[in-house]
């Protein structure tokens, strides 16, 4: 695999990065994950725009204007193998003497990007949709940045294969159990199904606004679907016709089992027949332009 590191295309093994790099040290740094169609990074702009909002959210200077980074991008994904690729895109705060100030003068940002083959989701998975658990959403109050400090997420992620499950669906509490709701997956966004309406928590600061989310919206609102976004509340969550997830790397697929209980019938239902279709249409003509 070639990667790209501080302005340099690489073999993934000669790629070094120093112990003080902040990234390491402190998780000092931002990242994107950009799903690649036929070659073509998928919503770039939309991506490079979300990479800025969490550069902004960490005090740290863009290292690259979007015509950089769109170079930067096409290199790699033609130095690499895959028609379909996952492109991974990191910026730290560089390598200093470890203090957790930021350094002063600034030091160089360390930039890396690799991208590698992307495994679209199995049919079998489509067919049966995947199985979930809910935990409290234990992490901080930005989570609209997209930190590679992921300790919070990486536990929650693990709790739910210890369960046997794909994914951990996340609530936040209010001051009283009541006021609980919906925030988002430890790697995705979730959407309930309720009475032929789409329910999607709002863009704030309490979860990452997905790039696939807001296709999602963009798809439903063009094909009638009718969409609320707002607090979805815990009970919403658990008494749901049919729940969605989303992701880059996931696209969109069927919570059929929530802590072990059957979502709706069990089945992928109708609205995620519809969207998944419709969200292919809507990924073949983007590539096709
Ligand atoms: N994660 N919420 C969180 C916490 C995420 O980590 C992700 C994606 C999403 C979905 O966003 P998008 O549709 O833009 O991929 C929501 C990526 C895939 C990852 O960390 O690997």
């Amino acid at each position: 695999m070639t990667i790209y590191l501080n302005g340099e295309f690489l073999p993934i093994a000669e790629a070094k990065v120093s112990v003080l790099d902040r990234g390491f040290i402190f998780g000092d740094g931002v990242y994107e994950v950009i799903p690649v169609y036929s070659r073509r990074a998928f919503r770039l702009p939309e991506h490079l725009k979300r990479l800025q909002h969490s550069l902004d959210g960490i005090k740290l200077a863009n290292p690259h204007d979007e015509t950089e980074w769109t170079r930067i991008v096409e290199k790699l994904i033609a130095r690499n193998e895959g028609e379909d690729q996952y492109l991974y895109l990191h910026i730290t705060r560089g390598a200093a003497k470890r203090d957790h100030a930021f350094p002063n003068p600034p030091v160089p940002p360390t930039v890396f990007a690799m991208s590698s083959p992307l495994p679209t989701p199995p049919a079998a998975l489509l067919e049966s949709g995947i199985s979930c658990i809910t935990a409290q959403d234990n992490r901080w109050l930005r989570c609209d940045i997209k930190a590679i400090a992921l300790l919070p997420n990486v536990l929650l992620r693990q709790m739910a294969v210890d369960a046997g499950c794909a994914e951990t669906i996340l609530i936040r509490h209010g001051s009283e159990d009541g006021d609980a709701f919906l925030t988002e997956g430890a790697a995705s966004n979730i959407f309930v199904v309720k009475n032929g309406t789409l329910l999607a928590p709002p863009k704030d600061n309490l979860m990452l606004p997905g790039i696939t989310y807001d296709v999602m919206l963009e798809i439903a609102a063009a094909n009638g679907i009718p969409c609320e976004v707002r607090r979805v509340m815990k009970a919403e969550l658990f008494s749901a016709d049919e729940l969605l997830l989303t992701s880059s790397t996931k696209e969109v697929l069927a919570i059929t089992h929530l802590d072990g209980k059957p979502v709706g019938n069990g089945k992928p239902g109708p609205m995620f027949a519809r969207l998944h279709s419709l969200y292919q249409e809507y990924k073949h003509n983007v590539m096709r332009k």
